[in-house]
């Protein structure tokens, strides 16, 4: 979604401003811009709706010059993807100019009123009222003009602000969208996201909600919304900006697959214990696991995927009723959620606007609360608190397509499935000891599986210009299909859509038809008879049928189908884990041999911070 950065010092802001927006592109985009004030103090704004080279190429014709500015790439949500909508937007006289993320809800009073005190609007956007509001309050002073105006803002923002009669100050605000800053030498930077402030410093700042922060060259000062100072600990970033970089691999989606064993293997390490029924990792004590009496685990998309491998793991392991909820149904359906109750929100990014708000709303009615999440310091992990983060160390996720944080998310289930099991009794010592001992074998198989990766790119040339791609299983393989789905639309565009085996003469099958594709996943060997009979009746009406099956099952599964592509052996826990990286490289190869732009699927954002 939206990526905003901010720069003062003493250099040139533009090339500041332009690499900060490359380190964001990967969250999605369809324009771009930036303002810098030059040494007369006037305001200069360049944007150009499209690709970041539009923006350079205008940059090339049209330079601007001067240490101060904000830039933005901008995912549309109020008007088209044009010149106009994009930002910066400023006031009517060109003296203040505001990049901005998220919605803000009341835009249209807003609007009228700032239109009647003779406000002339010239984009769609609801950022634009922004610009033409703080000038209504400026009075002299930003800061307050700034507070005021977050009064008066309904909505999510993370904003940056330039004035020419303040030309060494930028300004910065937040709420609902995440916002870092950081100094260095006398240079300040702002970014909604650390990639984009890495190769500047380590040591940042989080804002927190409803603060505002003034960035000049003596440093930073961050006010709450009443305008008293607070302070805030440096987090130190230890992760290194080569990790947030592809490294020889053509896409960060194939990198990113390819550092699933070493992801599996830091999530895991942290939790892995020489003393039987050590789960200090865990924030629940083996009293309050015996008295759960259910667990709602929400999110959206891929997490939520992630959230039914939970589902299904804690339920058979722990013995006890497991809700998987998409985080934008659950926050609007009244919900019942209680004592002895426990709710997990799943996110990669700890910012997705529907989690946070869904794990607001069951904070508000009195739940438990805890997350999986991958970003240290997100919104998400800061409202549960990092007691109640079970972090998944996937490192930095790139591309859109969402691969390691999901390995690492359905990992996280299991650990809990089987921390649970054991702490209610539901799950034998000798099974607990031997599915953890099988962990940690697990980042080994996974390389294995990632062989497989010239067979579905020899696959995928034959199987590219598919309309639709059904993808069937049973149980865990149903979950698995789900995410395999979701993965496939994505980055190829292909139409896929996943069905639990069993469903398919309830509907489905009415759309096979010779030369239809059906993915089958197949790693549980007490469902392999069902399935495989749902398979001959997806093969008896000509449709052409590829299974990711377990080693070991192969033999059964080969006369029901016309390709196999085998994973190592595994628990039946553990093999879906393993099973989704063909899914995943099938995924990838499809859309590379359709020639799209895997990293930056259209239309889609990275982090969804609006609802
Ligand atoms: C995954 O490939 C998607 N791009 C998307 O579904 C993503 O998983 C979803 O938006 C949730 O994001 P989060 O994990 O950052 O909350």
């Amino acid at each position: 979604m939206c990526g905003i950065v901010g720069y003062i010092g003493q250099r040139e802001a533009a090339p500041i401003l332009m690499d900060g927006l490359d380190k964001l592109s990967y969250r999605g985009y369809d324009s771009a811009g930036i303002a810098v004030i030059d040494g007369t103090n006037k305001i200069n704004v360049r944007k150009a709706k499209g690709k970041l080279e539009n923006l350079v190429n205008l940059l090339e014709t049209s330079p601007i010059t001067g240490c101060v500015g904000i830039g933005h790439t901008r995912w549309a949500t109020h008007g088209e993807p044009s010149d106009i909508n994009a930002h910066p937007h400023t006031d009517v006289k060109g003296g203040i100019a505001v990049v901005h993320n998220g919605i803000i809800e009341n835009h249209e009073s807003l609007r009228n009123f700032l239109t009647a005190e003779g406000a002339v609007f010239i984009s769609q956007t609801d950022t634009e009222v922004i610009a033409h509001l703080l000038n209504h309050l400026y009075k002299g002073n930003m800061k307050q003009a700034l507070l005021r105006a977050i009064s008066m803002l309904e909505g999510s923002y993370a904003l940056g602000v330039v004035c020419d009669e303040e030309p060494g100050v930028l300004y910065c605000a937040r709420n609902d969208s995440p916002l870092v800053i950081g100094e260095k030498d006398g240079e300040c930077f702002a970014a909604s996201d650390i990639p984009a402030l890495l190769s500047h410093t380590r040591d940042v700042i989080f804002l927190k909600d409803k603060e505002i922060a003034r960035l000049d060259k003596s440093g930073i000062s961050v006010y709450d919304a009443y305008g008293t100072p607070c302070q805030h600990p440096l987090f130190h970033v230890d992760w290194d900006i080569s990790s947030a970089e592809k490294g020889g691999y053509a896409h960060y989606m194939l990198k990113e697959i390819h550092e699933q064993p070493e992801a599996l293997q830091k999530t895991y390490a942290p939790r892995r214990s020489q003393n039987p029924g050590d789960y200090a990792w865990l924030p629940i004590s083996p009293e309050d696991a015996r008295n759960l009496r259910k667990i709602s685990i929400v999110a959206c998309g891929t997490a939520y995927h992630a959230g039914i491998v939970g589902k299904y793991a804690i339920e058979r392991l722990a013995r006890l009723p497991v809700e998987a909820e998409i985080a934008s149904e659950y926050r609007y359906r009244d919900p019942i959620i209680g004592e002895n109750e426990l709710f997990i929100a799943v996110s990669q990014s700890g910012e997705t606007a529907d989690t946070l708000a869904a794990l607001r709303e069951a904070k508000r009615r009195g739940a438990r609360v805890m997350a999986v999440c991958n970003v240290v310091g997100s919104t998400i992990a800061r409202e549960v608190g990092d007691a109640n983060t079970l972090y998944t160390y996937a490192g930095p996720e790139i591309a859109v397509a969402s691969t390691k944080a999901y390995m690492t998310q359905a990992e996280v289930m299991l650990l809990l499935a089987i921390a649970l099991g054991d702490m209610r009794g539901t799950l034998p010592r000798e099974r607990v000891d031997a599915l953890l001992e099988e962990l940690v074998t697990l980042p080994k198989k996974a390389e294995e599986v990632l062989k497989t990766e010239e067979h579905l790119q020899r696959f995928a040339s034959t199987a590219s210009q598919k309309k639709h791609v059904f993808f069937v299983g049973r149980g865990l393989d149903y979950a698995l299909s789900m995410e395999a789905a979701l993965k496939l639309k994505e980055v190829s565009y292909i139409f896929s859509e996943a069905y639990a085996a069993g469903e398919l003469k309830h509907g489905p099958i009415a759309l096979l038809q010779p030369g239809r594709l059906v993915v089958a996943t197949i790693t549980q060997p007490s469902l392999l008879d069902k399935t495989l009979s749902n398979l001959r009746e997806v093969t008896a009406r000509g449709a052409r049928v590829v299974a990711i099956c377990r080693e070991s099952l192969q033999d059964k599964v080969r006369d029901s189908v016309e390709e196999i592509i085998a994973i190592p052996d595994a628990d039946d826990l553990f093999a879906p884990l393993l099973a989704v990286i063909p899914l995943q490289l099938f995924a990838y190869c499809m859309a590379v041999a359709r020639g799209c732009d895997v990293d930056k699927p259209r239309n889609l954002a990275k982090s969804v911070t609006v609802e």
